[in-house]
């Protein structure tokens, strides 16, 4: 059944969990999510981005979702806006029969730029009182991802922007945090820590200086009531990176969130841990692995089938990692 972000993460508050919202475009993935908790017996988060409604169609995702929730009654299942940049693009989605939306104020709507802290204030208030006056949830974001190694903050096209940023920029201020959370009303707090989305987060395997699970700690202790959220979540496990090079792919060696950090947040508040980077790795690792080894194989239920099997994996090894199995 539809339940929103706030009455799955307040359970999860009290129980002591994490919760995955893992990336949702087609149906290949929601189908592996869906299995993966009917296995684990865990409550999900698919969340999907503006690209996603661009690529499946907003007509296509609601219906999906829709089938997903019919064919997996038993399922808590939140369905949530990832990155939304303006009213509308909230207001669209909860129409479309989301849950849930993430107001990303953090920067401006053309989320290429950081935004003031009034201008986040402002919209993310806003939004969070439309979305509450029909019942849905708000999460909101404070600090700008990105890397604490390089500086470069994240613009949405994977680009950096022009310009280096201060540590202070790329670090949400505790203090700052609590007017946050107080003015806008949120129902979850995205926070900046020095991850940052993709495939290539850190050069070495991070350690506190750059990412620094220490103002998740600092935040927690000023905000215990609030469900806290890390973006950019992705272990880029070495095992899915050498199967894609194994295969003809070429990704350099890159380093993501070593899952016991994840872990070590939870226990320190952090409740919604995005992840959508390992699920199309997981993916790609068996498109291209058969490829290489059936060239004479033409028929696309012969790469997706195994490709959702590997992603299915890897959302059960978050669910049993996060202790959200069980919970459903
Ligand atoms: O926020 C980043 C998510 O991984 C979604 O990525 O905008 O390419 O769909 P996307
Ligand atoms: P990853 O790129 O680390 O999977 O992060 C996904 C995310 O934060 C979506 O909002
Ligand atoms: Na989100
Ligand atoms: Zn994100």
């Amino acid at each position: 059944a539809l339940i929103t972000l706030r009455q799955l993460l307040d359970h999860a508050a009290e129980t002591g969990y994490g919760v995955p919202a893992f990336n949702i475009n087609n149906m290949e993935q929601g189908l592996a999510i869906m299995e993966a908790a009917r296995k684990c017996d865990a409550p999900v988060i698919m969340q999907a981005s503006r690209g996603a409604r661009s690529y499946a169609g907003d007509i296509m995702l609601s219906k999906m979702i829709e089938a997903l929730a019919a064919m997996y009654p038993e399922i808590p299942l939140c369905m949530h806006q990832d990155h939304g940049n303006n009213e509308a693009t909230c207001m669209s989605a909860i129409r479309h029969g989301f849950t849930s939306v993430m107001m990303d104020g953090s920067l401006e709507a053309d989320a290429k730029t950081p935004a003031s802290y009034e201008y986040n204030v402002e919209i993310t208030e806003r939004v969070a009182r439309m979305a509450h006056w029909v019942g849905a949830s708000v999460e909101g974001e404070l600090g700008v991802l990105g890397s604490l190694e390089t500086g470069e903050g994240e613009a949405e096209d994977g680009h950096g922007f022009e310009g280096k940023l201060s540590h202070d920029q790329l670090l949400t201020d505790p203090d700052q945090a609590v007017d946050f959370v107080t003015k806008t009303k949120v129902d979850a707090l995205a926070i900046a820590c020095g991850t940052s989305h993709g495939a290539y987060k850190f050069s070495r395997k991070p350690d506190g200086d750059i990412l620094a699970m220490r103002v998740i700690e600092e935040i927690h202790s000023k905000l215990p009531n609030t469900h806290l959220v890390m973006h950019g979540s992705s272990s880029v496990p070495q095992d899915l990176q050498d199967i894609i090079n194994e295969f003809g792919g070429e990704m350099p060696q890159t380093y993501g969130v070593p899952v016991e950090e994840i872990v070590r947040g939870i226990k320190h508040g952090v409740r919604k841990v995005n992840i959508d980077t390992d699920c199309r790795m997981a993916m790609t690792g068996q498109f291209r692995k058969i490829a290489m080894q059936k060239p004479q194989e033409f028929d696309p239920r012969k790469f997706l089938k195994p490709a959702m099997d590997a992603m299915e994996q890897l959302c059960a090894d978050r669910f049993e990692a996060f202790g959200t199995a069980g919970n459903a």
